[in-house]
């Protein structure tokens, strides 16, 4: 099964976690890049979209913003074509004390869209950065994921 981890990443968090997934996995991580970061733009223009064609199973993550899912994060997943056959595991990062500020929403509308293109979405990580569980959610999220 050929596995890929696909992110977009505005200050560095979710990128560090997913370097840390990717050497324990020893698969890819595709960074989608966007014209202009300002987290306020509608439709942001991406200049990177990860091609995911090749790969059976993806690890998609994303910062909250706003007490959603990254805009950019939502331009690229609602541009994917079918996913019929693909599967995915996810996780957000976000910096709010309670989960319901934005963390379980973002993980919703991630696999809303992921399901709405058939893809079968497995396992769901929400990663407190402000939190003192935040090493250990990590870790077992690294080695759950990369099973
Ligand atoms: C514009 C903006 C909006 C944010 N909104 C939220 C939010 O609603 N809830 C939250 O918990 N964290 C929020 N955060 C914090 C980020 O989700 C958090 O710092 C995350 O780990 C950043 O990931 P990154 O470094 O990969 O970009 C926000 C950050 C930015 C820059």
């Amino acid at each position: 099964m050929k596995k890929a981890i696909v992110i977009y990443s505005k200050t560095g968090n979710t990128l560090g976690v997913a370097k840390r997934l990717s050497e324990k996995m020893n698969v890819e991580v595709m960074e989608i890049k966007v014209k202009d970061d300002n987290p306020n733009i509608m439709e942001p223009t991406l200049t990177y979209i990860p091609d995911i064609s090749n790969y059976d199973h993806l690890i998609f993550a994303s910062p909250v913003h706003g007490f959603n899912l990254s805009k950019v994060m939502q331009v690229y997943l609602k541009q994917l074509p079918d996913l019929e056959n693909k599967t995915a595991d996810l996780y957000i990062t976000h910096f709010f004390p309670f989960a319901w500020m934005g963390g379980n929403r973002t993980l919703k509308q991630m696999k809303n869209i992921l399901e709405s293109k058939h893809c079968k979405v497995n396992r769901l990580t929400s990663i407190n950065w402000k939190s003192k569980r935040r090493e250990s959610v990590i870790q077992t999220m690294i080695e759950n994921y990369s099973m």
